[in-house]
């Protein structure tokens, strides 16, 4: 599908197709373009929890006030997860980069250097800031693959972060929970949504015109 198109066709659906499933290696294909999206220092701190199984969606479900219906109707609700700790992985990071003759292996050790130093540098607000607008990038691109691949998704951002890192296992001290994201073959049409207009907006060379 051309893009502009699946920009303006992924919306918000309330209820999947309870038949329609997505194969591991789907979902492995559509999370490998999510995570091609940029990330400060290609740093790539999102992390993916995956649900497909049934009972599993249903105690998510369970999680997540008064969005249980896409929730457990979806094919697998995916949790997306910031990684607070992503410097644990540095060494992958660069690592990687050597292997697929991204970086020369001279360069190994200075940009590792580079990385550690901008880490250490980080503020705990500036920590966070930063893997959540990486993974909300990333949670974005998610959902114009799925779309581009034929399904839908739903967004939720209103859930017992608690309780779903709980049940799903996740270490809540390196984790940060971004949102779930419910994917699958719309069973509903999607309820209209508007935008504002770009007065509201957009602003061309100064602020002074933004909203006040
Ligand atoms: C991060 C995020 C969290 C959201 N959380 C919820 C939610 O908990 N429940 C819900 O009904 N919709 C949720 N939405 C969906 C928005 O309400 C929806 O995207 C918006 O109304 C625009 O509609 P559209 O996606 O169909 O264009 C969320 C969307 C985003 C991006």
């Amino acid at each position: 599908m051309e893009l502009f198109e699946t920009i303006r066709q992924r919306k918000t659906i309330k209820l999947f197709n309870q038949q329609v499933k997505i194969s591991r290696e789907e979902m492995a294909e559509m999370l490998a373009l999510a995570q091609l999206a940029p990330s400060k220092a290609n740093l790539q701190p999102w992390r993916f929890v995956v649900v497909d199984d049934t009972q599993q969606k249903q105690a998510l479900s369970q999680l997540v006030a008064f969005n249980g219906p896409p929730c457990e109707s979806a094919a697998a609700a995916v949790l997306i997860l910031a990684d607070r700790q992503y410097d644990q992985l540095l060494e992958n990071i660069v690592q990687r980069s050597v292997e697929t003759g991204c970086l020369h292996e001279n360069f190994k050790a200075r940009s590792l250097n580079f990385l550690r130093s901008l880490h250490q540098g980080l503020t705990e607000q500036d920590l966070r800031d930063q893997v959540l607008i990486d993974t909300s990038l990333s949670a974005m691109q998610l959902m114009l693959v799925a779309k581009a691949k034929g399904y839908d998704s739903h967004a939720i951002g209103v859930f017992d972060r608690d309780a779903v890192l709980e049940l799903l296992e996740v270490d809540a001290s390196r984790y940060l929970p971004v949102m779930l994201l419910a994917i699958g073959k719309a069973a509903v049409p999607a309820l209209p949504s508007a935008r504002l207009n770009l007065e509201q907006t957009v602003a061309w060379n100064s602020g002074k015109d933004l909203p006040r």
